[in-house]
């Protein structure tokens, strides 16, 4: 099955994400989703990009997303699946299942916290990760995206 390459980019975003602005500022930022949305299609445009944003606090949607973006011929997913990155198997198989390249996300750097964030299954599908850069993770991931 051949799908045609579009130029909408997925940003897919896991559980409490949906919190940011308010949720541990110390550690996420005082931008919300709706912030970053905003950022990326304004960089979306002079790219010549589009995007398209969710949010879920389901890990089955997350990978319903995944399978979608292939089908839908996403040019990328950027995904930044949360607590997910460091649990789901699901969404690594998800990720491996698919040829649309997808770029893990975080605004925190999960390397230099906790030890239960160290281990990304994410990362052992995506093509890169973005961390550590607070909301400018996700316009780096984006600016990453035409040189896939
Ligand atoms: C996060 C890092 C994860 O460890 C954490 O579970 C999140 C957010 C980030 O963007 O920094 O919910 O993905």
């Amino acid at each position: 099955m051949n799908v045609e390459i579009t130029n909408t980019v997925y940003v897919l975003n896991g559980p409490n994400l949906n919190l940011l602005g308010t949720r541990e500022p110390d550690i996420y930022g005082h931008d919300t989703l709706d912030d970053i949305a905003g950022m990326l299609e304004d960089r979306a445009r002079e790219l010549g990009l589009d995007i398209d944003m969710r949010q879920t606090n389901h890990e089955g949607h997350l990978v319903d997303w995944l399978h979608e973006a292939q089908a839908q011929g996403a040019r990328a997913v950027l995904l930044n699946a949360a607590a997910y990155t460091h649990t789901s198997i699901a969404l690594l198989d998800a990720i491996k299942a698919i040829r649309t390249p997808v770029i893990e996300v975080h605004l925190s750097d999960p390397a230099t916290r906790e030890d239960f964030r160290h281990r990304s299954f994410v990362g052992m599908g995506a093509v890169r990760c973005v961390s550590g850069h607070g909301a400018n993770s996700y316009l780096i991931a984006l600016d990453a995206v035409p040189n896939l």
